[in-house]
């Protein structure tokens, strides 16, 4: 146990280290020398990296891989995928091919309004405050001028403001909701900028409104809302039943209707649901790390929209109508292209350059498709082969790894691997005698 320590921030980065050396590893410099390993030897970008956040020590790499032949909306992607889990990008380059030749993914923003609220408690009565919010509405949107003039020449800016009245949930609890369109920003230092200017702005006409005691208003805090159902987007595929056929011993019409009973399932029972969700969310993070976006705000969302109506069911559907199989997603999605690291971190850079510096609107839709390719591509695998078989082959290599295989182990691995079932302790045995043939010859 470390004792407290006090001042750790203006501590240099080496300082850092070394009292964390000296705390949490008895100076081992096997630690030390770990740590150091991963600065990068650019000292400006090192520099850059250190400054995203408060106290940083080393970087923590994630590898940044892509998934080609993604066709969406009649367009051509390579989709830039940040993830450590093996077989998420293996299964979304192989979706996105299968749906290549089937006319690729649609998709379509439906909305992009964002929300923000200032919440308050108010003790005297509903009737003068809502008269004081009408009266004072419009000044709260023109004192924000000098926040929204940009935005506002834009296209975008402040929506509306409601004024809520939460009393039945908890007694004096009011809400000024505010809705915004943020354009290509995610918006979350526009928004929350506006709403302090708006808690200014009323605390300070309530002390002048002679109706209003000061004492009966508190505001309590002021912030966005992660929970954007109305930021939505559609992504879908759709093919004749038949065409889902990829090789001949399949059966389309058996496949659909087993897929199409995943689905369901995922719709009405919950453990499976959250399973089936966290699969679509490892296309949807993996797109939201690489381009710089916050996940935890996006999955924050995502998971409270499929939790809507009281039931946590899945963000996937899925049905065959005369003939045609189609399966889409429907999820709240509030990403930025501009703003936040998108400019700052140079990998976010490349990878917004990939998708050809597209829109919030259009990296919304490619996010979508992505979370839904691989979905496809988790049911697929679940209603046919069960996901060991393909998963076990790419954690292969991890497994090679941890057991410090030279490069020939591995090619002789791979190539005995491609006829064998991967298990642990399959890959001990077999490589075990690898070494062992080696050494005798
Ligand atoms: C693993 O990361 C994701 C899956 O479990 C998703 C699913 O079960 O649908 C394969």
């Amino acid at each position: 146990m470390s004792q407290p320590v006090t001042g750790f921030s203006k501590l240099s980065k080496i300082e850092k280290i070394d009292w964390l050396l000296q705390h949490h590893f008895d100076n081992n410099s096997e630690i030390k020398k770990v740590i150091l390993q991963y600065w990068n030897t650019d000292e400006a970008l090192q520099n850059l990296h250190d400054e995203f956040i408060e106290n940083t020590v080393s970087n923590y790499y994630l590898p940044f891989a892509v998934a080609p032949n993604f066709l969406i909306n009649g367009k051509m992607y390579t989709i830039p995928m940040t993830i450590e889990e093996s077989s998420v990008v293996a299964a979304a380059s192989k979706a996105a091919k299968f749906w290549l030749d089937r006319d690729g993914f649609k998709a379509e923003v439906i909305n992009t309004t964002k929300v923000g609220q200032v919440h308050f408690t108010f003790s005297g009565s509903a009737m003068v405050l809502r008269n004081f919010f009408n009266n004072v509405k419009s000044q709260l949107i023109s004192d924000t001028a000098s926040l929204t003039t940009n935005m506002q020449k834009r296209g975008g800016g402040i929506l509306d403001i409601e004024l809520r009245d939460k009393t039945e949930q908890i007694p004096n609890y009011y809400q000024l909701h505010a809705t915004f369109e943020t354009l290509d920003a995610m918006g979350a230092n526009f928004i929350n900028s506006c709403l302090e200017q708006f808690a200014k702005t009323f605390k300070s006409a309530a002390a002048e409104d002679i109706e209003i005691q000061p004492h009966d208003l508190t505001i309590v805090m002021s912030i966005l809302s992660n929970y954007v159902p109305q930021c939505l987007v559609k992504a879908e595929v759709s093919c004749k039943v038949e065409d889902l056929k990829e090789n001949d011993n399949e059966n389309p019409h058996e496949f659909a209707e087993k897929f199409i009973q995943a689905v369901k399932i995922a719709e009405v029972e919950p453990y499976r649901a959250v399973t089936h969700n966290k699969g679509i969310m490892n296309g949807i993070d993996a797109v939201v790390l690489a381009t710089g976006n916050d996940f935890r705000a996006v999955e924050a969302g995502i998971h409270a929209y499929a939790a809507r109506d009281g039931h946590y069911k899945s963000l996937t559907h899925s049905e065959v109508k005369d003939g045609i199989f189609k399966f889409w997603i429907e999820i709240p999605l509030a990403l930025g292209t501009v703003g936040g690291l998108t400019k700052l971190h140079p990998l976010v850079n490349v990878a917004l350059q990939m998708l050809g510096k597209p829109s919030a609107r259009e990296l919304m839709q490619i996010t979508a498709v992505a979370g839904l390719a691989q979905n496809f591509a988790a049911l697929r695998s679940l209603t046919t082969t069960g996901i060991q078989q393909g998963h076990m082959k790419m954690h292969l290599m991890n497994i090679l790894n941890q057991m410090g295989a030279t490069k020939e182990e591995k090619a002789k691995m791979v190539d005995h691997f491609k006829t064998h079932t991967v298990s642990h302790s399959e890959v001990v045995k077999t490589l075990a005698s690898i070494r062992q043939s080696s050494t005798n010859q």
